[in-house]
């Protein structure tokens, strides 16, 4: 049975990940810093350990066939080179091809190389890293999740007026299809660089805000927050979407009903 190590595996993509990687049979291993709960779904194994200073990256590396690396931390303040995402890249990578690990899958993100923002920059210099390995690499990248765009919402809706960039554009997916279809593309034995993947619509943000706010009764003014520079631009411009290629069924409507009912 091949063995799955999953870094992220405890947070908002990872969770939905672990159990469909084993219920299609793999063993699966979960790196975190946390220890484990105390108790573990079948297939489901935990490595205690931290990527940010390499503490149990050994033993969690040890027996694995494949990585995928979902781990991340945005650093706004750190140069690229220096961020989260990338010394944890490379030290998983080293960690990695030590151990004699086969294959490493990256997660990254549609759009980082168009748009010049502080954490697209960190993960474009993950991906360079995972293409420059020894280790037989994929990445997926995908748009932002419905969750990820809720989140940020929800905590600019904590003020009386929702000041938002409303002309960003965003073609959100469910993070449920995000996994299925790395589950899917793992067990095609997909290499290299994976079709991106998208929600079903391109919405504006103002868009977006406007169905968040009437699935919670919620009145409240959207006002525009001009973002200038290439980051709005490229924001504007819907660099992060994926148009020409949706592939996520789930809508950000259907999302948005789904979670109040939750
Ligand atoms: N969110 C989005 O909209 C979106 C869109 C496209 C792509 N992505 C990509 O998808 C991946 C997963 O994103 P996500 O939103 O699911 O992430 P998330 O919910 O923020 O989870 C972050 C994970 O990183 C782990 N982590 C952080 N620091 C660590 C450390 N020092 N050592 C070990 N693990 C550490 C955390 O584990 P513990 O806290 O348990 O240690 C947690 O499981 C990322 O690569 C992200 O760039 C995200």
């Amino acid at each position: 049975m091949k063995t799955i190590l999953v870094t992220g595996g405890s947070g908002g993509l990872g969770s939905e990940l672990v159990p469909r990687l084993a219920a299609a049979g793999f063993c699966v291993r979960v790196l975190s810093r946390r220890p484990a709960p105390r108790q573990l779904a079948a297939g489901v194994e935990w490595a205690q350990g931290d990527l940010a200073t390499g503490e149990g990256l050994a033993q969690a590396v040890a027996g694995v066939d494949q990585i995928i690396h979902a781990a991340t931390l945005p650093q706004p303040f750190r140069k690229a080179t220096q961020a989260f995402d990338v010394t944890s890249t490379e030290r998983l990578l080293r960690a990695a091809e030590a151990a004699g690990v086969r294959d490493f899958l990256y997660i990254s993100i549609i759009g980082i190389e168009r748009i010049p923002f502080f954490y697209y920059k960190q993960k474009l210099a993950a991906e360079k890293l995972v293409q420059q390995s020894s280790l037989n690499w994929s990445i997926l990248r995908a748009a932002q999740f419905h969750s990820f765009v809720a989140l940020l919402t929800s905590t600019l809706a904590r003020l009386p007026i929702l000041l938002i960039p409303t002309d960003f554009h965003f073609q959100t997916i469910e993070t449920g299809e995000v996994a299925e279809e790395i589950v899917r593309g793992i067990m095609a034995g997909q290499n290299g660089r994976w079709p991106d993947l998208a929600g079903p619509q391109m919405m504006t943000w103002g868009e977006m805000a406007q169905s968040w706010l009437a699935a919670r009764g919620q009145k409240r003014r959207v006002w525009w927050l001009p973002i200038p520079g290439k980051v709005g631009q490229g924001f504007r411009a819907g660099y992060n979407c994926a148009p020409e290629r949706p592939s996520g069924q789930v809508t950000w409507e259907e999302w948005l009903q789904g979670e109040k009912v939750a």
